[in-house]
Order: C-alpha cells, then structure tokens, then sequence
C-alpha cells in the first residue's frame, strides 16, 4: 500500500525501495504471522513500483530470500549472508525478518552486490519505546501535545481515538524500519480524561495497538497511580492494601480482553504534583510491584519513572540540591522491584538540558531493571524551530560507563524516549528534526554505532539517489548542530536560563528565584553550582570511581560540565586555556555565525530539495537565527553587566 496523504514519507520513500523493488525475492515462513504479512505486503509492493517479483514458499531462483527457520537470533534477531548471487535474511521471529527486510532497504544495491559472510544483528535493547506526552482532551495550559512542536497528537482528535488511523499506521512502519517496537499513547501527566482510557476507553488504545501489531509495536499505556480511586471509587490507592491490589489485577485483566500483546503501564508517581505511594507511606518498589504484580500474569511491564523530587524547593536553601533526588530516592529500593518492573531514568540528573552529566542512577542499582529515558522532542533544544541534531549526545550518554571502564554493551536494559512527531506534514515541525527520530530507533538498536553513520543513513534514505551535494550540506548543517546550539544558550554545563513556562528564548534568571531547583548562582564574582563532596551538594560522590574524582575538582572536571559541578570565579582559566568569561563571549558570538551559516548552506541548496521542504526549512534557519541573537545578546550582557570584565576582542555588547 502507498501512503500518498499529505504527510512528508520521512526515510521511507518509495525509492528507498528501488534495490528490493527491482528482484527476484522469495519468502519462506512455515506459519506466516502477521509480521510476515508485513514483510511480503512491503515486498510486493516495492515490486508492483520497480518491476521485480515476490514469491511465496520455493522452486523460485531468487536474488533475494528471507526465511524463517530455527537459527537462534531471537525473537527480533536476524543473520544475513550473501553468496552465489542470493542475499539471504534468516530470522527465528517474524520481528526479526521484518528488521532484516529494512535492513537490505537500507543498503540499497549494496545488499546485492559482491559476496557477504554471515553477520548477525541482534539489538542491543530488548524494549526500544517512544513515550508520547499526548492527551486526550486538549489541556489548558500544555495543549494537546506537552512540549509538542509537531502539531497536533497522531492519536487523538477532537477528544478522542482518530477514525482514521492510517497515519499512525504510516507512523509504526517508519518506526519499525528503524528499530522501534514499544509505544506510548498518551501522557505521563494523566489527566481526567486521559485516566479513563485504562478502563472505559481501553477499546480506542485497541484500535490504536491495532495498526501498530503488524509493525511489530506493542502499545502501552500511561496510568494514574490514583486510579483505584478516580476510576474505581475506592476510598485509598495504598498500594497495600488488599481492594486497591485487586482493583488493579481486575483492570489489567481486562485491558489484556481488549489488547492481547498489550505492553504495559508507564507510571510518573510523586512528581511535579502527580499522587504516588509516598501518600500512604509506601515506597516507590510498594507502587511499582503492585502494578507489576497485575501485568505478571499477561507478561506485560510496568515502567515507573524516576523522575522524583522537590518542585517546591525554596531557592535559598543552598543543600537542596535537585541534581541528588533520584539517586536518593531509589538507591535504597535497589533489589526491591519486581522482575517485570524498569526504573525509567532520565539520562541526565536535571531535565534534558543540552549538556548534563549522565545520572548517577545508572551505575548504582545493579538489582534493578533500569531504562535510559532520552528526549527525542526538542523541549531545550530549539523546540524544533532550531536545527539540533541529537545523535552525538546520546551517542556521548549511551556510551558511559559508570565505572569508567571502556566496555561492551548497554547502559540500561532498556531505552525510552519522548518522541517528537505529531500530525504536521513533517511529522516533526522541522523537517531536520525527522533526523532525530529516526537516529534515536537505531542507536536503541545499536548503541555503539557512529552518529555520522547514522546521519548518513537517514539522508540516503530521505532522499534516494540525491547528488553528494546534498548529502554533504546536510552534514554541514547537522553535524555540529547540537555543538552550535551548547554555544550560544547556558554555557559549561549550568543549564536552564530559559524563559520560564514555555521553556523556549533565553531568559538567565528566568528560574533563578524559582521553587524548581534550577539554579546558576550567577554573582559579581563567579558562576556554577557547587556540587562538591567536600564544599557543595555532594552530588559528585554519587558516581563511582572514577567519575566522583574526576568531577570533585575542577582541575579534572571537563570543560562542558565545569559550572554543573563547581562554582568558579569568572577568571578561571579552563582546559581550553580561556578564561570562563572570555569563552561565554566567544562561544556565544561563534554560536551565532554558525547558525549563519547553516542557513546560508541550507539557502545553497535550494535546487536539490523539494520546495516545500526547502522552505519549511528555511523559515525556521530564520527564527533559529533571530533566536541565537537574542540568547547571545541577552547572556553576553547579562554577564559584562554581572562581572564588569570586558570582552578581550572589543566586540559589541549591549
Ligand atoms: C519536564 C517537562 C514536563 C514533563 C516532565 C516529565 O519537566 O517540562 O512537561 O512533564 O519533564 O518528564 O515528567
């Protein structure tokens, strides 16, 4: 089937198809699912385009065969060979040969070419899920998408599940082409609307887990922990207590009537005003394990996030410190959690600034199943009206490791992200930021690939057979985008400075006498947050060793994260030989000449691109750069007027 609405086709358009459209291709899968259904529907129509033939079972001379057999790659695995003319994708499971079928798409005519010894592709994350912060009902304040820069939700309308979910359709494909098995409907802050669709309303989650099935997606479902008594009219939702533990044993059995694969909850409890167990005296594993202990039977998941602490701190406390509460929080439920139960842990210890530390959480809690929760919408990040391709710094975050030794393999068990993608033609608002998405799919899958890598994958596929012209412009506006966007906002770490609310536009005291524990501590002397063991928070001995050395002192501490971890007077001089003053001021004029020129190389390729995307893209170097003017102007002012220290190159500040 051909998805021609008036929706942007993202990485998958139908010449992405061109190499395994034109072949010869055989199917072979004893007991067809439907993931199989998928694999062949793709196939044949990729066929019905560029000329080639798809069969079903044998006898043909293929050039491209992909089989079902007993080989050992799991369920989402699959091994592919290349010999005697035949390129072979083997999988144990339907998921696996549907990843092996964009995975041949993916290398285009490369996958039929020369000979290719057996590789085997497993991911590296068992649950590759994608929240969605989209409510039902459109709320007051945050709109139908919480920090959605994307349009509208792909999910709901009008106060309800889409008639039509063809797009969510569209949406699971390009989803599975890049890894992604796990959804979210709706948002962590359930509201009133949003808590019924666990019980009255499970039949739209169904529709919506149908159209996701055939991709291979399991939906999941974002809960109140205060449902027993909104939903269920119990006077408690102790989660001890016998009625509320079999209200929600009642409630999950029949959301697993409606939806048989049905994924699980996501849970936010006890943060920024959502009811918890803290209520009741309970703890967070008590609240966890009950809701675990409804979905065991089923095989479903609850993720409880860890995103707890005090969003009504008094900002002249200085030992508060917000950095510490998830680790002070959890570390002691270490071993408590039920095995079907993951810690859902935002990659940083603040709130998806551009540059954090990685949690300390995700090294200390060795008994418990933990995620890595990335934020694939751009909520600090430009909103999706800046260019700020994300795959370097979760490539820099996936790759940590918290004793420091350089190892294989994975952070967490599993990795989540807020997604992005709303009902705007572009799916993403910025048509760049389409990047984003798709490098968060397969990072989840492999997390040690090269973010350039990627990069290059997602032009190639976005625009099939397009002159290395356009692919090197990309790379130039993309590549050192995140760099450009660190450059001119919150410099080394400190974080925040935006205007308060909405988040989006500089604002440097914006949260500075707030209750949100956001601070920069900015005087006539000196800048940064001292997180120390032997003077600050303590923050810093979180970390094993080596990190709790490396960032107590700030002769070790890197650059980018130096004002996170100390407070310094502004003429400390850092690693790169600058003075802290002299860098915020270069940094921040040198931020705003690239954003300059990234608009001037996007404007160069006016001639490769189609003119809708072309503009959209346009308009929005535009902004980006009116906006990096402003967060330059106001922070490089803001701190000749704090210091009283002049730039050394004499240049304009205000
Ligand atoms: C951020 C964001 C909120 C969101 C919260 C969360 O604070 O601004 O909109 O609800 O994170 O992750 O729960």
């Amino acid at each position: 089937m051909t998805y021609s609405g008036d929706f942007d086709a993202a990485w998958l358009p139908s010449g992405a198809f061109r190499a395994v459209g034109s072949r010869r291709s055989l199917i072979r899968a004893a007991d067809a699912g439907p993931l199989v259904e998928t694999v062949y529907g793709e196939l044949a129509d990729a066929c019905a385009r560029f000329g080639g033939r798809v069969v079903r079972g044998g006898g043909e001379d293929a050039e491209l065969v992909l089989e079902l057999t007993d080989d050992d790659l799991g369920d989402e695995g699959f091994a592919l060979t290349r010999r005697d003319g035949t390129t072979t994708v083997t999988a144990s499971g339907g998921r696996g040969l549907l990843y092996g079928l964009f995975h041949v798409v993916r290398l285009g005519e490369d996958a039929f070419a020369g000979e290719r010894a057996r590789e085997e592709h497993r991911p590296a994350y068992a649950s590759r899920m994608l929240d969605h912060w989209d409510n039902v009902a459109v709320h007051p304040v945050m709109g139908q998408v919480e920090r959605g820069y994307a349009g509208g939700s792909l999910f709901w309308a009008d106060g309800r599940a889409r008639g039509d979910l063809g797009r969510v359709r569209a949406y699971g494909r390009l989803l599975a082409a890049c890894g992604i098995n796990a959804v979210a409907v709706n948002n962590v802050n359930v509201h009133a609307t949003e808590a019924r669709l666990l019980t009255d309303r499970i039949g739209e989650v169904a529709a919506i887990a149908d159209v996701l099935r055939p991709y291979g997606i399991r939906t999941h479902l974002s809960v109140t922990f205060a449902a027993p008594m909104v939903l269920g009219g119990l006077p408690t939702a102790d989660p001890l207590d016998e009625a509320v533990r079999g209200w929600w044993a009642e409630a999950t059995r029949r959301v697993y009537e409606q939806i048989g694969d049905f994924g699980g909850y996501v849970v936010k409890a006890d943060s920024e005003g959502q009811p918890g167990p803290f209520a009741y005296g309970r703890s967070h594993a008590d609240g966890a394990n009950t809701l675990a202990a409804a979905l065991e039977p089923y095989g479903g998941t609850v993720h409880w996030r860890a995103f707890v602490y005090d969003h009504h701190q008094d900002w002249r406390d200085r030992s508060t410190d917000r950095a510490r509460a998830a680790y002070d929080h959890f570390t002691p439920l270490d071993g408590e959690f039920a095995a079907n139960a993951v810690l859902q842990v935002k990659h940083g210890p603040m709130d998806f600034q551009v540059r954090e530390p990685v949690s300390p959480l995700l090294g200390a809690m060795p008994d418990t199943r933990l995620a890595v929760e990335l934020q694939v919408t751009q909520e600090y990040t430009g909103q999706q009206r800046h260019a700020c391709w994300l795959g370097p710094m979760w490539s820099e975050a996936l790759r940590f490791r918290p004793d420091g030794e350089v190892s294989a393999g994975r952070l967490a068990d599993g990795l989540v992200a807020v997604s992005n993608a709303g009902d705007d033609p572009f799916w993403t608002g910025h048509p760049l930021a389409q990047a984003n998405l798709y490098a968060f799919g397969r990072l989840a899958w492999d997390p040690a690939a090269d973010p350039r890598a990627v990069l290059g994958e997602w032009i190639a596929l976005t625009h099939p057979g397009a002159e290395e012209r356009l692919a090197d412009g990309l790379h130039a506006v993309l590549d050192g985008s995140w760099s450009t966007y660190e450059k001119y906002t919150a410099p080394l770490g400190v974080g925040f400075m935006v205007q308060p609310g909405h988040h989006y536009g500089p604002s440097v005291d914006g949260y500075e006498y707030s209750p949100w524990g956001t601070y920069h501590f900015a005087d006539r002397d000196g800048i940064g947050v001292d997180r120390t063991t032997a003077t600050g928070t303590g923050y810093a001995g979180q970390y094993a060793k080596p990190w709790a050395e490396v960032y107590e002192s700030p002769e070790t501490c890197p650059d980018e994260l130096l004002l996170f971890f100390h407070h310094v007077p502004y003429g400390h001089v850092l690693h790169s030989g600058k003075t802290v003053i002299q860098h915020i001021y270069d940094t921040h004029f040198e931020g705003v000449e690239e954003a300059e020129e990234a608009r001037r190389v996007w404007a160069g390729l006016a001639d490769l691109v189609e003119p809708a995307r072309h503009a959209r893209v346009a308009e929005r170097f535009e902004e980006q750069l009116r906006s990096a003017r402003e967060w330059r102007d106001q922070v490089n002012s803001y701190f000749l007027r704090k210091s009283g220290v002049p730039d050394e190159r004499g240049r304009t500040i205000h």
